[in-house]
């Protein structure tokens, strides 16, 4: 641990009133056994302040002149980033031998050459990239009549910055290919850099998903990531978000969840769809 790391306690008071502006805000929700976790992550944002306890960060956070600046430092220390390139790959192997073709098809059986597709809660960019690197792969000589935009957003600032610098260490690309790895990535002693033929198919913005007004503005979507995300809330913005989920897609899209979630008692309104190792949810 950081040697000038000062663990500030915190109170049963002050971590419900933490605990709910949270949820309110960003619909990241800290179940009573989490009490040490948010006392860890919020104890560097006091000692950034010069505050002396939670209270004080409390009214920062309500009525502070920097009110807006610090939410933001807030979804920073409490979103969880962890993400790879590659990530659950037979989900990855789902999405190159059977959904892009099938979504590739369905666009064509439009005379459309169009793809859209969302990374919702894109952390740092190895999960939208990831997506660009196989469309490439799936349409090959075709790329080029195809129009792309792969979007990505995200809460936290300072993940979407480190998407925007679009570099990485070997550790995050091990589920890669190594011929995936030199086609796609500048190399130079431990960082790979994302080549600006992928990163340019990446639109990275910021987006709050306890923001049903925005997110209820993001249409036409062929597939949707929503990857260890949902685990994060509770029942009440699960059910809807994925409702709007939904609504993002066109028909015969697709939704990928992470590996170890479900949409069991969420919805019912997709249609389960199961490949090699790999499930995902069909708009039909
Ligand atoms: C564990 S990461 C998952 C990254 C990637 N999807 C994957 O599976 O590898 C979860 C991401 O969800 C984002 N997130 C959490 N709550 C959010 C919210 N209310 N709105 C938007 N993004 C959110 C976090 O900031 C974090 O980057």
């Amino acid at each position: 641990m950081d040697p000038g790391y000062t663990k500030f306690v915190m109170s049963e008071e002050d971590f419900r009133l933490l605990r709910d502006f949270i949820y309110e805000n960003s619909g990241i929700y800290f179940s009573d056994n989490k009490k040490d976790l948010l006392e860890n992550r919020l104890s560097l944002r006091l000692k950034a302040n010069k505050l002396k306890d939670y209270k004080e960060y409390y009214y920062m956070l309500r009525y502070g002149q920097q009110q807006s600046r610090e939410i933001k430092a807030l979804y920073d220390s409490v979103s969880t980033n962890e993400t790879s390139f590659f990530r659950s790959p037979p989900q990855i192997q789902a999405l190159q031998e059977y959904a892009l073709p099938d979504v590739v098809n369905n666009r064509l059986g439009r005379g459309e050459k169009v793809l859209r597709m969302w990374s919702a809660g894109c952390s740092t960019g190895e999960e939208p990239y990831t997506m660009a690197i196989v469309i490439k792969e799936v349409l090959k000589e075709r790329f080029p009549e195809w129009d792309v935009k792969i979007l990505a957003s995200d809460i936290s600032e300072r993940a979407l910055s480190s998407a925007r610098r679009a570099e990485y260490n070997s550790y995050s690309l091990r589920s890669m290919p190594d011929e995936l790895k030199h086609k796609y990535f500048e190399n130079s002693g431990n960082t790979y850099r994302i080549k600006d033929e992928i990163k340019k198919l990446v639109e990275l913005q910021y987006l709050n998903f306890a923001d049903s007004k925005r997110v209820g503005l993001m249409r036409g979507f062929d597939i949707v990531f929503c990857r260890n995300v949902l685990i994060y809330f509770d029942d009440v913005l699960r059910k809807r978000f994925v409702s709007q989920l939904y609504d993002s897609l066109i028909p015969r899209g697709y939704l990928f969840i992470g590996h170890s979630e479900s949409l069991h008692n969420i919805t019912r309104a997709f249609k389960l769809v199961h490949f090699p190792g790999a499930l995902a949810y069909k708009k039909e």
